[in-house]
Parts: C-alpha cells; structure tokens; sequence
C-alpha cells in the first residue's frame, strides 16, 4: 500500500519537478519538439504531493491534467523553463524530468517564414540551450537532493553514471528507451547513486513515481538524523 507507506512522509518539504518536452520556436507557427509526453513527471509530482510535499511543478507543453496539490508553471521553451525553475528555487528537493531540448533555433524569425518560388531550402542554424540541471547544481540554493533522469537508448547505466559525476546531480534515474517507451506507459529505470546502481524491474511510471518518492522520502529520514 504505497499511499499508507507514503503518508505525509513529505509533509513540510518544498518538491520541484519539470516535465514534458521543451518547444523552441523557428518563426511564429513553427518549432522544434520532441515526443516527451510529460507522464512520468506528471506523475513524480502528483506522488510527491500525496506523501504531503508542497510541490511546484514546471511544465513543458503537455497534454496533461494538473494533479491535486500540486502548484503548475507552464512553459514553452528551454530558457523559459530554466527562468520558471530559479523562480521556484529553493527547493529541498529537485528532480529534473523534463526532455529539454538540447538546441534551438539560433534566430527566430518574426514572421512566418515564407516558401519564395525558387525552390532553396531557408537555412536552419541551431544554438545549444543552457543545461537546466547543471546549472541548478551549481546554484547557491542548490536543493540538498538533485536528481537527473537519463533517458537512453544504448549503454544506459554507463552513459547515466557519466552524466551525474558531469552535471553535479545526485541521483540518475536512468531510464532504458530502446523500447516504446516515450509516450508509453511503462518505464524500465536504473538507480544511478553515489553508492552504486540498483536496478529497477520494468513497471508503470505511476509505480516509478512512487517508487522514487518513497527513496526520496527515507533519503530525507536519513539525512535529519
Ligand atoms: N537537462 C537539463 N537541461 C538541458 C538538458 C538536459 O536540465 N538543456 C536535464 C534533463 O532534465 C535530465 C538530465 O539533464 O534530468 C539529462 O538529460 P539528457 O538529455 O539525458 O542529458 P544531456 O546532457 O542533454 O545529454 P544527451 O546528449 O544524452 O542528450
Ligand atoms: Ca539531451
């Protein structure tokens, strides 16, 4: 009974989640996406609140209902979403969901972008978005727990491990998406810590959510004594 277990086992702590994709505009109808469809943070945030965390929750576009409980800031972009999350800051605990897009359109245009007849293609060049995780890593009101998720197709654990030593974060959940994951509702996840990997079975993302709150919550436990 994760709802018995989880009670109230937040109560008192300031939980920031993102989720969702990030979408960076090319002119005014038109941007780069990816196929994140929010679900999992959705989900991590709406855990978080039943164990009685106050939780903010930064959202890229989604097609999601807001959970109960939980305070929802929607944005569009990369930048926007790094701006929401510093706005939200301090936190106790923060844990990075969002599929950020990684460039965007290095000019936007103003207007609509229009075919001209001749047939050439508009150049598209890309700038890279700021790094939302590592830059709260190193944040002055950096939350005592920070947590990445890693969503990998190859050499998952490897590249997740690398990831949290290079982006100052504490806990990886990396997340295997060789299968049909984004989208989908099942997770296959790996617990990338200080202190080794655990390897997680394949569940539902409402079981992962719970699953990482429970973690989080004794985490929390541990440190107060
Ligand atoms: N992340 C972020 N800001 C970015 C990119 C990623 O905050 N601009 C966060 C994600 O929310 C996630 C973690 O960093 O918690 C890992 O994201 P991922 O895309 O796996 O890492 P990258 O460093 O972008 O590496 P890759 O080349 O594999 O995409
Ligand atoms: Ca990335």
């Amino acid at each position: 009974d994760f709802a018995g277990e989880n009670h109230r086992s937040l109560h008192g702590r300031h939980v920031l989640v993102t989720a969702g994709p990030t979408h960076e505009p090319i002119d005014p109808v038109r941007y780069i996406a990816n196929r994140s469809s929010g679900k999992q943070g959705f989900a991590i945030a709406a855990a978080a609140a039943a164990a009685g965390a106050r939780v903010t929750l930064v959202a890229g576009p989604v097609h999601l209902e807001t959970p109960p409980g939980v305070d929802r800031y929607d944005v569009e972009s990369a930048r926007e979403m790094l701006d929401a999350v510093n706005g939200a800051l301090p936190a106790d605990v923060a844990i990075m969901v969002a599929a950020v897009a990684d460039w965007r359109a290095a000019d936007t245009a103003g207007q609509k972008i229009k075919k001209d007849g001749s047939g050439e293609v508009p150049p598209l060049s890309l700038a890279e978005n700021p790094d939302i995780l590592k830059s709260v890593a190193a944040s002055p009101a950096r939350p005592h727990l920070l947590i990445g998720f890693a969503a990998e197709t190859h050499d998952v654990v490897a590249h997740a491990q690398a990831k949290r030593t290079r982006k100052g974060a504490d806990w990886i959940v990396a997340n295997d998406v060789s299968g049909d994951v984004m989208g989908g509702d099942a997770n296959t996840v790996h617990l990338v810590t200080a202190s080794g990997v655990e390897d997680w079975q394949p569940m539902p993302k409402g079981e992962v959510a719970h699953a990482l709150v429970e973690r989080i919550a004794s985490h929390c436990m541990k440190e107060e004594r």
